[in-house]
């Protein structure tokens, strides 16, 4: 390990490639990377970054939005079938019946959803600004795709605006549910719970604290409590008793694996580096369109 480790950090000077990763990538993976953070995080180093190539250790989505943001690098994506199901759960046409349904609405995307759905939204949002960017809009009605928890995790946190949400979900935060968070309140009473706003109503209701990955790990971390209760994928939980050996974490449940997040090893790494690929592309018209989109939400979030 250690050695390809080494190999995998010669690579990279010499190709002048830069490794970003998402916080729920595996362990093995932050020895090689450059930037290690959430959505909003990743996409805003994508976008300054001088680098040639890109690698994200991550998953489709974030790949190409990289790509969009910076069009004349290569973005490498290791593991082609990474991918996200919540951003599956919704495609261009499901997207025009939405607004159909709901004319002259402005329409807010998830940054986990594709290049042609962003393409016709007004503004895209991250896990830790989509309250920023649906007040931003000054709008008393919005659309929200596709992960209407968030959605709605972000009317009812904002007075006087109404989020119309479409029928998407993450499947691995879906599977926590109100019981989950009640039993294991009662085993650990003293215990805070932090919560990915992905997650159900129910849950984010009896949560102390709801937040993006790096808002859960900096609560964590900057909190006084010495458990706490964890409701997001399972790379969290590890990250945190990496960083903070002195305090407690329980995962909410057992196995909150994102399957697509964790395929990615540090062999697909070096894979990706020697023979550059999977070269992720997106059609020039559609990505001018879609980085409106992504650049809204980058201004507002400054
Ligand atoms: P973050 O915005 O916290 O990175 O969340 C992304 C994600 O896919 C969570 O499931
Ligand atoms: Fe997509 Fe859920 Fe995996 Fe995040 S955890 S990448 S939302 S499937």
């Amino acid at each position: 390990m250690a050695e390809l480790t080494e190999k995998i950090k010669s690579l990279k000077k010499e190709k002048k490639a830069v490794i970003l990763a998402h916080c729920y990538q595996n362990a093995e993976i932050d020895e090689v990377a450059d930037f290690v953070g959430d959505s909003l995080y990743l996409s805003q180093m994508a976008a300054k970054t001088d680098a040639d190539i890109i690698i994200f250790a991550g998953v489709y989505f974030m790949a190409q939005t990289a790509k969009i943001l910076s069009p004349d690098k290569k973005v490498l994506l290791p593991r082609m079938e990474a991918g996200c199901a919540m951003a599956d759960m919704i495609n261009l046409a499901q997207l025009r019946e939405f607004k159909a349904k709901h004319p002259d609405i402005p329409a807010v995307c998830y940054i986990n959803s594709t290049a042609e759905v962003k393409s016709e939204c007004d503004i895209c949002c991250t896990s830790s600004n989509a309250l920023k960017i649906v007040e931003s809009l000054g709008a008393e009605k919005v659309l929200f795709l596709p992960d209407k928890y968030l959605g709605k995790w972000v009317e009812s946190k904002l007075s006087g605006v109404e989020v119309i949400t479409y029928d998407g979900c993450c499947p691995v935060h879906h599977r926590i549910v109100a019981e989950d968070i009640l039993h294991i309140k009662k085993l650990y009473p003293e215990a805070k719970v932090l919560t990915h706003p992905e997650c159900r109503r129910e849950v984010t209701e009896l949560s102390d604290y709801v937040g993006s990955t790096t808002g859960i790990m900096k609560f964590a971390k900057e909190n006084s409590a010495r458990q706490f209760v964890i409701a997001t994928e399972k790379g969290v939980i590890d990250r945190l008793r990496r960083d903070c050996p002195d305090k407690t974490f329980i995962p909410v449940k057992e196995n909150l694996v994102c399957e697509s997040m964790k395929c990615t090893t540090l062999e697909d790494i070096y894979k990706a580096l020697v023979e550059e690929k999977y070269e992720i592309n997106v059609d020039r018209a559609l990505s001018e369109k879609a980085l409106l989109c992504i650049d809204r939400m980058l201004e507002v979030s400054k």
